[in-house]
């Protein structure tokens, strides 16, 4: 495992089958990645088709696995490869994921830059409980009090994860740069570099953000008010330099530096 940078997380899964059949209901979730590899799998799953995220909305063409019970549809009835996007911690997945052992796509980021995505999604969510004074939400994140759980407890069991050879993991930072190659050989998928080009230029930031079908400009404002913050928002690394003061910088690096102590994986620093 070559040494990474920080993290956050999303996975996504491909060629599920039975993994639905003993679903837990548990809703613990984070985030970070998530609506992006939607757009990325898709395209390379159909081999660069743009009918793959035009014609479906991104929580139809890869729905969440979190939301198995609430959308009334038989998951194992879709066509394969089955594609499912998940914020489940590693021990919450459930046991068919053991058995059938999918591909696993982790995606991890710079908890800052999540932290700060974060808090912009909470403000835009109104079922979201409101966040408060931000160091006061800052302390509840880093304890793990918050809606979608403890960053540092996903990270450690997806990475402390058996079977690792049919997990693919990747940070933001990593797919900022390049990464359509990479998940594409991940996938057994062998595309050539004209549609590597396509996929990675439709899923640049700037072209995702216009595709309705993929910028939530279709979800209802009681779910998520766009007109309080853009759910694709700035896209970059590092926009937590203009979300937290010196002071929380400071403290979420200690608290980062005590929780990671025992990884068996190196991170490396909150830059
Ligand atoms: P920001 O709030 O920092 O802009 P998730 O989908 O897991 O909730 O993650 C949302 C974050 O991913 C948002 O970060 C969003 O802008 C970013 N994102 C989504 N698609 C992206 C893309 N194509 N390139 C860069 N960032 C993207």
């Amino acid at each position: 495992m070559p040494q990474k940078r920080c993290f956050f997380t999303n996975i996504l899964t491909t060629d599920v089958d039975k993994i639905v059949d003993t679903f837990p209901l548990k809703k613990e979730k984070t985030h970070n990645g998530t609506t992006w590899m939607q757009e990325i799998v898709p395209l390379i799953v159909s081999g660069g088709d743009p009918a793959s995220v035009e014609t479906l909305y991104n929580w139809d063409r890869v729905p969440w696995l979190e939301f198995h019970t609430d959308c009334n549809e038989d998951f194992s009835k879709r066509p394969s490869p089955r594609m499912f996007a998940t914020h489940f911690q590693h021990h919450m997945m459930p046991p068919g994921f053991f058995e059938v052992k999918p591909k696993v796509i982790y995606v991890m980021r710079n908890p800052k830059d999540v932290f700060t995505s974060y808090i912009h999604q909470h403000s835009m969510t109104p079922l979201m409980v409101q966040t408060g004074p931000q160091r006061e939400f800052l302390h509840k994140f880093l304890d793990g009090k918050v809606a979608f759980g403890s960053w540092f407890d996903h990270v450690k069991g997806w990475l402390n994860a058996e079977d690792k050879e049919r997990i693919m993991y990747i940070s933001y930072e990593e797919m900022i740069m390049d990464s359509v190659t990479r998940i594409a050989q991940f996938l057994e998928k062998p595309l050539g570099p004209e549609v590597i080009e396509k996929i990675a230029e439709r899923c640049l930031f700037k072209n995702m953000k216009q595709n309705k079908m993929s910028n939530y400009s279709a979800a209802p404002r009681e779910f998520l008010d766009q007109r309080k913050s853009e759910f694709l928002r700035k896209g970059v690394v590092g926009d937590w330099k203009n979300q937290l003061t010196v002071a929380e910088a400071e403290h979420f690096d200690a608290v980062y530096k005590d929780k990671i102590k025992d990884f068996n994986f190196l991170l490396t620093e909150l830059t």
